[in-house]
């Protein structure tokens, strides 16, 4: 049996990741890499489609490799690289593009909701038509697995069907690769607005636990996370969100399940489960944060880790372009 290909990727939008990337995304792929060739993916061109400061997009995805390779994904046993330094995932894209109808694109809800606030109007075509590099990422490398979280799924859905098009009308191209919504992951919501997910795009900063944080901060912030009144210890995300919350991150960066998590608990009231979260927080980040820094600190050396990812990247990707192109009727290149 064939080891199954699992491809992954994440947006450099951020100086920093924080603990909801950390548990809902880099965990789960730490883990698979394990069981699965594993292919990891920062993908700087999606992150075009919305204007970028040229100086921080190219600090924010060093940043990111680095911040992958210090939470645990290995370049060398996976393939870690950046998308536009394998110019194949657009050259597909842009096939990918012939074959994918206005209609159906314009379906795309993630789309939708992004331009919800100003209209479609001044949107870029390059986030109308994200969807379709991000199935060219995907088929470009032959993915049998794609594990993203519930917001993806459409995206996957949408390769689904191009690949499976493109395959009956050219020939056996793609590989058609299984939805994987990544359920078991845990989540982890704002600190200061517990009934919403932890995201980049918070409304207070004291809510969000950064990966880069220093030990300091991470504490504070722990310490003036939302609870309520009644100081009783109970994992009831719908009743009790901010103490469900501490007690979920508790048992993330201890390895520990909820349950044993909350049977340890030696009482003390939130006082005491703030304090266990936050030296066991800072005990899980404080290493990912000096390695990342590590890595910032010999640029030339992460430029030539990424660069090994891109050249075993580009053979896979520039196979399957090739048979796209003879499959197309696209002249074979000579040079
Ligand atoms: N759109 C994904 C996100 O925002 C990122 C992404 C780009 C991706 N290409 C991908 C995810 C391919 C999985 C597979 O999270």
């Amino acid at each position: 049996m064939t080891t199954a290909r699992l491809f992954s990727g994440m947006q450099p939008s951020a100086d920093s990741l924080h603990f909801g990337n950390y548990a809902g995304a880099l965990l789960q792929w730490i883990n698979m890499q394990e069981t699965h060739d594993a292919v990891f993916c920062v993908v700087d061109l999606h992150a075009l489609t919305v204007p970028q400061d040229p100086a921080k997009l190219a600090e924010n995805t060093r940043k990111t490799a680095a911040q992958y390779i210090a939470s645990g994904i290995d370049p060398h046993k996976s393939t870690l690289f950046v998308q536009s330094h394998v110019p194949a995932h657009s050259e597909l894209a842009w096939l990918l593009n012939t074959v994918t109808a206005f209609g159906e694109a314009s379906r795309m809800t993630q789309f939708k909701d992004k331009t919800q606030k100003q209209g479609s109007d001044n949107a870029t075509v390059g986030l109308f038509t994200y969807p379709i590099l991000q199935a060219a990422d995907i088929l470009a490398h032959d993915a049998n697995v794609v594990p993203v979280g519930e917001d993806q799924r459409q995206h996957i859905e949408l390769t689904r069907d191009l690949a499976t098009r493109f395959n009956q009308r050219y020939g056996p191209v793609f590989t058609v690769p299984e939805v994987t919504v990544m359920e078991g992951a845990a989540k982890i919501y704002d600190l200061q607005n517990p009934t919403a997910k932890m995201s980049k795009s918070g409304e207070s900063p004291a809510g969000i636990l950064w990966l880069l944080d220093e030990p300091a901060v991470l504490t504070k912030k722990i310490k003036s996370a939302v609870t309520d009144t009644d100081n009783s210890i109970v994992f009831d995300p719908e009743h009790k969100p901010g103490v469900s919350n501490l007690l979920s991150l508790l048992a993330l960066a201890t390895g520990k399940a909820v349950g044993d998590v909350v049977a340890s608990l030696s009482g003390g009231g939130y006082g005491a489960l703030k304090g266990e979260v936050a030296e066991a927080v800072v005990a899980k980040v404080a290493p990912i944060r000096e390695k990342t820094h590590e890595l910032l600190g010999d640029p030339a050396e992460l430029d030539r880790l990424l660069a090994l990812g891109a050249e075993k990247a580009a053979a896979t990707a520039e196979a399957t372009l090739g048979r796209a192109h003879e499959a197309l009727g696209l002249l074979p290149r000579l040079h």
